[in-house]
């Protein structure tokens, strides 16, 4: 099995999931966080070495006041247990996202665990924290035209890869497959820069039930997949 390097997942369904077993909504939420410890070893195993996962949006703020703030609660938890992840799995965390709409508390252990984590090499784990990829676009422009402004960037030299160094995803390698659970057929303005070679998988499974057997029907159906990236297709 040729195992992608990069894979990007839009973890989708919990709410639903938790409703079909007569759940609120926060209980899905709890059980696709413990899901994510067990997507990363399951990804380790297997020998993925980055994952992204999008885990709050810029558009989550809208839902009601009792479920976000459920989901900062079970942000600073994950945060804080997430550095004994991450020695466990040997792995780098790093969020991508505007963090400063968050308590000040939260964007600590954000420094605090990337911080901790980053000699690690095993997995490359990115969360997607109040991100959207417009705003990460519009963010990483502003910085690139600031950066012009002063001279220190000629504009006739901007290139695809001088944007890319200006994206929160910065130094990290596109996505190879992206898979979104729970039934929806879109992107959700998740990595709209990055993914504009990936092969994407779809999957009715929600969240909190896709699990390693899950991911290796994707990472099959990947391997049926013909990357070809405009080019001919090779005789075969
Ligand atoms: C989508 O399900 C899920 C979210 C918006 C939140 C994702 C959060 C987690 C998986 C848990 C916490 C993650 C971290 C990083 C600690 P949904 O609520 O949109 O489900 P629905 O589409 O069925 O309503």
């Amino acid at each position: 099995m040729n195992v992608p390097n990069h894979i990007a997942i839009i973890l989708d369904g919990n709410g639903r999931w938790a409703k079909a077993k007569g759940m609120p909504r926060s209980y899905g939420h709890v059980k696709g966080c413990a899901n994510l410890e067990t997507i990363c070893d399951d990804m380790k195993e297997l020998g993925v070495k980055y994952l992204t996962v999008y885990a709050f949006s810029t558009e989550n703020w809208k839902r009601s006041r009792e479920e976000v703030e459920g989901l900062m609660k079970l942000f600073r938890n994950y945060l804080k247990k997430c550095i004994k992840i991450s020695e466990k799995n040997q792995m780098r965390v790093k969020i991508i996202g505007d963090i400063t709409a968050f308590d000040e508390d939260i964007q600590q252990k954000i420094v605090e665990l990337e911080e901790f984590s980053k000699d690690y090499t095993e997995l490359h784990f990115q969360i997607a924290l109040n991100y959207g990829s417009r705003d990460e676009i519009v963010r990483g422009i502003r910085r690139l035209a600031q950066d012009a402004a002063e001279g220190k960037i000629d504009p006739k030299e901007i290139d695809e890869e001088q944007i890319g160094n200006y994206l929160d995803t910065a130094g990290i390698p596109d996505p190879d497959l992206l898979i979104r659970t729970s039934g929806e057929q879109r992107l959700s303005n998740f990595l709209l820069w990055q993914l504009a070679y990936t092969e994407f998988y779809f999957t009715d499974v929600p969240w909190p039930d896709f699990h390693k057997p899950e991911l290796i029907q994707a990472i099959e159906a990947y391997n049926h997949r013909d990357r070809r990236y405009g080019g001919v297709k090779e005789e075969s």
